[in-house]
């Protein structure tokens, strides 16, 4: 990658940034995603750099109460579907992007992607978006059933993993009658596309 100096000071301003807005607790869970992220983009030949820039700034807006996030989309011209509506809390990786392009000056598109969708997934992920949305779910603070599975698989193959995780979101939403949200439908779509 280009200057590693550059890359060093954008990573700690980054840190900083997720620290300042974050309670220690979420703090602490955007260190392990950071963390997991750059070992999985390692593991599967991915920009390392990136991978952990989009990872420590994925849940920047995460404390962020469900008014502010209407208010902040509104004043941004930020697009807000009916689920964003109904759960405001979902603007959080769209929020995030937006800070980190305008507070931070990310201008790489696929970080901003991977910040923006980390929490929906997206068709036509791309890798940093995976490792991402692979990551939030299997850190070692993770702990649900099916998470050993999904740690294993994440060692083969991102979009496997992804594919899998989506599937089983989307069934316990069923089991609970509530909508997955179209985003994720459309991703585990274009996974299934593949062969996942
Ligand atoms: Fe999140
Ligand atoms: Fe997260």
């Amino acid at each position: 990658m280009a200057n590693h100096e550059t890359d060093d000071a954008m990573i700690q301003r980054a840190d900083a940034f997720a620290r300042a807005r974050l309670s220690d607790k979420r703090y602490g869970h955007t260190q392990r995603v950071a963390e997991t992220a750059e070992r999985l983009a390692s593991l599967h030949g991915l920009d390392t750099y990136r991978t952990r820039l989009a990872a420590l700034l994925h849940d920047a807006a995460r404390e962020t109460g469900a008014e502010e996030f209407l208010r902040i989309s509104e004043e941004w011209d930020m697009p807000v579907g009916q689920p964003e509506r109904e759960s405001p809390m979902l603007l959080h990786g769209p929020v995030a992007a937006e800070l980190a392009r305008r507070d931070l000056g990310v201008e790489d598109e696929e970080v901003l992607k991977a910040i923006r969708v980390h929490t929906t997934g997206a068709p036509d992920m791309g890798p940093v978006a995976l490792a991402v949305f692979v990551a939030d779910a299997i850190e070692p603070g993770r702990n649900y059933p099916s998470v050993a599975r999904l740690r294993d698989l994440a060692e083969e193959d991102l979009r496997e993993v992804a594919a899998e995780a989506l599937r089983r979101a989307i069934a316990h939403n069923e089991e609970r009658s509530r909508e997955t949200h179209p985003a994720s439908q459309e991703a585990l779509r274009w996974l299934e596309d593949s062969g996942y």
